[in-house]
């Protein structure tokens, strides 16, 4: 295969507190980048956080700290949760960075230069909590909070120009917005005339952003500034070659709720720019806690930290995939996550490790028993050692369909049938008649749950390491291991 992936994930507002749903963002693109790594691609995957705005000031303030000296505090809460959840990104981008701004200040002019910005007075409902105008129609949803009228110069970004011709790039490119129903959903949204974009803020209410170059006496509009992250980092208007290879990106990852500025704003600015647009745009569900969104505002968040630190990362990681279908709402709770742990990890992967390493300890004297070609296989071995050929395959293109958790569903599959593989041969059993036959079941299963393990790896990459070490060792011998995933009792949760 061997292609370029260049994968991003949005970049977080620095003054929340990382959650789950943040947490669930960047894992699913550290996963989708370790499977393309693994599979031969050279992969770029940007995160990073957005230091700018409004809410940044005010937190600042009450602080009594300056702006940046509170963004740099907060900085390694996200940058620390991200080590411990093993996200290995390839750059890190804060919007307060010099090499960030001197390009969100470069485009600007480009933009201004091409005629698509303009200065004019508005008087418009104005968001504080969304830190942008919103139509009547939006503050009748009842959506927006902190709404109040505003009527300011400001400069704008000629967005409704491109109108028609993002309805026709949407139309002829449908892997463009994914999934589905996320296009139609921007198909609909773009029936109603589009306005034109507010892209600057006045210094005189709120200066915390990045000066606009061509009048001192405003700050570029933190989404305008943000959303540009995506080209300023992998080099544009600064290092061609880089830039010439990395983009488009091949995926900006994204929650459902910062569609329309990614589909719209984002794309009508690249027009302006005369950029191609990324490849693709995926949009995926909510983690919820029972009905409500999980976020800080509703106070019903979960820290990942608590649970990493009680179950480990990978449970996490693999939990968070296997859960959620790609596109639609999820429900975390703890009682979920115990069930998944317990009967996938613990019963199912990690028993079969159990299994095939003491079987192979006990009556093998703790050599791998080698493959072999003879006698041939029974249709049970036969049946498994056909889906191990076609599983690595078939695990990549549901990866590269956003099918995350299809793909985890064939890898437990076969991880389900060599555990009743190994029930229905008892090589317990055989290995007091038929040494060469219980071998055989034993060397099927090994190579089966490495197979497993080598496709689980991007989803848990260290407990799949010790999987991988205790059935390859050189000497061919089964490395003595602890219990990969140990039960969780009831009782003991918090
Ligand atoms: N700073 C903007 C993004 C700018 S991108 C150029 C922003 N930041 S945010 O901190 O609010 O993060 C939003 C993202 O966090 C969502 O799009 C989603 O990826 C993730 N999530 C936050 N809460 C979530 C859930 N409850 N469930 C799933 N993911 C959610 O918007």
């Amino acid at each position: 295969m061997n292609k370029k992936f260049y994968i991003t994930t949005p970049i977080y507002y620095v003054n929340d507190s990382p959650h789950i749903g943040h947490a669930y963002t960047t894992i699913l693109a550290d996963v989708l980048a370790r499977f393309h790594r693994s599979a031969g691609d050279e992969v770029f995957f940007l995160t990073g956080l957005d230091e700018h705005g409004q809410k940044v000031k005010q937190a600042a303030e009450k602080r009594s700290l300056t702006p940046q000296a509170h963004v740099d505090e907060l900085a390694p809460r996200f940058i620390n949760l991200w080590e411990k959840l093993d996200i290995r990104y390839d750059d890190f981008v804060r919007t307060t960075q010099q090499r960030h701004k001197s390009i969100v200040q470069a485009v600007l002019q480009k933009v201004y230069n091409s005629g698509d910005i303009y200065i004019d007075e508005y008087e418009g409902l104005y968001s504080v909590a969304e830190e942008r105008f919103i139509t009547e129609t939006e503050n009748e949803s009842g959506q927006f909070r902190d709404v109040k009228t505003i009527k300011e110069k400001n400069y704008f970004f000629k967005m409704s120009k491109y109108q028609e011709r993002l309805v026709k790039y949407i139309e002829e490119h449908p892997e463009f917005i994914q999934p589905e129903h996320r296009r139609n959903e921007m198909l609909g949204f773009l029936r109603q005339p589009l306005g034109d974009l507010c892209i600057s803020r006045p210094k005189s209410r709120m200066d915390w952003g990045i000066e606009i170059p061509f009048d001192k006496e405003y700050v570029t509009y933190v989404w305008f500034d943000a959303l540009i992250n995506y080209i300023s980092i992998p080099g544009y208007l600064s290092d061609e070659n880089k830039f010439k290879k990395w983009w488009p990106a091949d995926v900006h990852l994204i929650g459902k709720d910062i569609l329309t500025t990614h589909c719209v704003y984002w794309s009508t600015m690249l027009f302006s720019l005369e950029l191609p647009l990324p490849k693709t745009i995926f949009a995926h569900g909510w983690w919820l806690t029972g009905h409500d969104k999980m976020s800080k505002s509703l106070g019903n968040v979960v820290n990942p930290l608590d649970i990493i630190e009680q179950y480990g990362v990978d449970a996490v990681r693999f939990y968070l995939m296997r859960e959620m279908i790609l596109g639609h709402d999820s429900n975390f709770s703890l009682d979920s996550f115990i069930r998944c742990h317990n009967d996938d990890l613990a019963n199912d992967f990690g028993n079969l490790l159990n299994r095939v390493g003491g079987l192979i300890t006990k009556n093998h004297g703790g050599m791998i028993p080698p493959r072999s070609e003879s006698p041939a296989p029974a249709e049970q071995e036969q049946e498994i050692l056909a889906l191990i050929g076609k599983l690595d395959a078939q695990v990549y293109s549901l990866i590269s369909a956003f099918k995350v958790n299809e793909a985890m569903e064939s890898i437990m599959e076969l991880v389900g049938k060599l555990n009743k593989y190994i029930e229905d041969q008892a090589p317990w059993k055989l290995a007091k008649t038929d040494i060469v036959s219980a071998e055989r079941v034993l060397s099927t299963a090994a190579f089966g749950l490495l197979t497993a393990a080598k496709l689980l790896q991007p989803v848990m990459p260290l407990k799949c390491q010790q999987v991988i070490d205790v059935l390859s060792s050189p000497d061919g011998k089964i490395q003595p291991h602890p219990a990969l995933f140990p039960r969780i009792e009831v009782e003991k949760k918090v």
